[in-house]
């Protein structure tokens, strides 16, 4: 008898008998919305939904009074009135682990390079703990992300959560991919959301390739896949990057975009009757995109890291856009990719001196700091003189430090490129700038000799004009373009 008894308690039985399924039966459909009665099942849950061509997969997204709203996760078709809806089993979960590297899933996991199954037998369902912000280690290392401008001027921290806005076409996804290949992070989690499917492919083929793919994880969910889907593409990669930082590694995030994610928030949200709030974007969409861009950041001392790069689409400099501006208020930092540097073949098309790491006096040394600060200004003060200079009306000698931004620009602007193909690592990166720093220098010992070789008195003025420091200065007053 005793026997018996352990026998049975060491079966670990569950608890309680898992309610009975209850099928309910579809009423509406409407737009990629199905409404159904008649099912008891809880947000977030998965049902199976009759169709002439088999069973199509849906998840609630909501209700109202007894009607349950569900949206497919594949494309809607073959849905009858009366369809039978059966809560279902979450089949598709990711087998979180190292099988993952250079395998490219949708959102569910599934396989869509045809290297067959992911290799597990059994899939693991794992969800992250939240992360109390007070025992999150503080971003203090630098990481390398193998691009000279944004390891020099624009430093990533380990743990950092950066935003790369930029309108389309100017080289988002060469510089993510760029990052893919050059950076010292031990594995890249690669959010493909609302691409073309092109350029997915195009983006694993010919930007990532066999290099970058080795080490990464692709998650893709193109533009024609259900705005669920997309959804769920975005909260996949976060899950694999976390999964990766629980297991103690260095992960670097790259999502493309976050804006396609709002905009797939929008769709659900307002598909299942939430109201509109800013530009078309229910309330939902303003409290998703902080609790997304959270899960990612150190983790505790015995975790590793996700440092995360999202993109935002910005078109033609709208700073309302109430998606930018509310990625620019919860990330730690923006890289503007101009579309006027990339019109002009500077790639990658940083503007450095309206990005900004905010981190970067954390992570980096006060000499890094003060050299960079440096080459910001010169940048700056170049760029606000940028018309006198063009249409030769600025007369050199007139002011040391627009003759010092010009002087150095050229040498500036060739830091700031590099080729597709080009990683520059993080001592390299420092090497270049302390060369940009040296010239300065130098430039400067020039000037203070040929000042003291004149005795003191500024070069003397081209003719017919009255003395450099007689002269009145040159009003600043000019508008910076865009
Ligand atoms: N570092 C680079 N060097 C040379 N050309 C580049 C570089 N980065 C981007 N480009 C050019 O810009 C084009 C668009 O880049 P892409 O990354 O596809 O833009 P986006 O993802 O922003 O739409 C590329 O096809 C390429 O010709
Ligand atoms: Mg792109």
């Amino acid at each position: 008898m005793n026997n018996l008894l352990a026998r049975l308690k060491s079966l670990d039985l569950p608890e309680r008998e898992a309610a009975p399924k209850i099928s309910g039966h579809l009423v509406r459909v409407v737009g990629i919305t199905l409404e159904a009665r008649g099912l008891q099942v809880a947000v977030g849950e998965r049902c199976s939904i009759e169709t002439a061509q088999g069973p199509m997969y849906a998840e609630v997204v909501g209700f109202a009074g007894d009607i349950i709203y569900l949206m497919p996760t594949e494309q809607l078709q073959g849905v009858m009135p009366g369809a039978r809806v059966t809560p279902c089993a979450d089949l598709n979960q990711i087998p979180f682990g190292e099988q993952l590297l250079g395998r490219v899933i949708d959102g569910l996991g599934t396989p869509l390079d045809g290297l067959g199954p992911l290799g597990t037998l059994q899939a693991v369902k794992w969800t992250a703990q939240r992360i109390n912000p007070m025992v999150r280690t503080p971003i203090r290392q630098p990481l390398d992300v193998g691009v000279r401008a944004i390891n020099g001027l624009l430093t990533i921290g380990q743990g950092q959560r950066m935003g790369l806005f930029a309108g389309s076409g100017v080289g988002k996804s060469v510089l993510l991919g760029m990052m893919t290949r050059g950076t010292t992070a031990d594995i890249v989690v690669v959010g493909l959301i609302g691409e073309r499917g092109r350029e997915v492919k195009e983006f694993i083929d010919d930007i990532l390739g066999p290099e970058g793919r080795a080490r990464a994880v692709v998650v893709a969910a193109p533009a024609d896949a259900s705005p669920l889907m997309r959804l769920k593409g975005c909260e996949t990669t976060l899950q694999i990057a976390e999964y990766f930082r629980d297991q103690g590694r260095n992960v670097l995030l790259l999502m493309d975009s976050l804006t396609r994610y709002a905009m797939a928030q929008r769709e659900i949200a307002l598909a299942v009757g939430e109201p509109p709030a800013t530009k078309g974007y229910p309330p939902s969409v303003f409290s998703k995109l902080p609790a997304l861009v959270e899960r990612a950041g150190n983790g505790s001392a015995q975790q590793g890291s996700i440092t995360a790069i999202f993109t935002v689409l910005v078109e033609g400099d709208d700073l309302q856009d109430p998606i930018a501006d509310s990625a620019r208020a919860i990330l730690d930092g923006h890289i503007v990719l101009s579309r006027q540097l990339a019109d002009a073949g500077h790639y990658p098309a940083i503007d450095v001196e309206k990005s900004i790491s905010r981190v970067m006096p954390a992570v980096v040394s006060p000499e890094q700091l003060v050299m960079a600060r440096t080459i910001r200004q010169c940048l700056a003060t170049y760029n606000q003189n940028q018309e006198l200079i063009s249409i030769g009306a600025y007369q050199k000698g007139s002011d040391p430090r627009i003759d010092q931004a010009i002087m150095i620009k050229p040498q500036i602007d060739e830091y700031t490129q590099q080729g597709m193909q080009e990683v520059v690592p993080y001592q390299q990166s420092l090497a270049g700038l302390r060369q940009l720093s040296l010239s300065l220098l130098q430039d400067a010992q020039q000037k203070m000799a040929a000042l003291q070789q004149t005795g003191g008195q500024m070069p003397a003025a081209a003719p017919g004009q009255a003395p450099a420091a007689a002269r009145p200065a040159v009003k600043m007053s000019f508008k910076k373009k865009n």
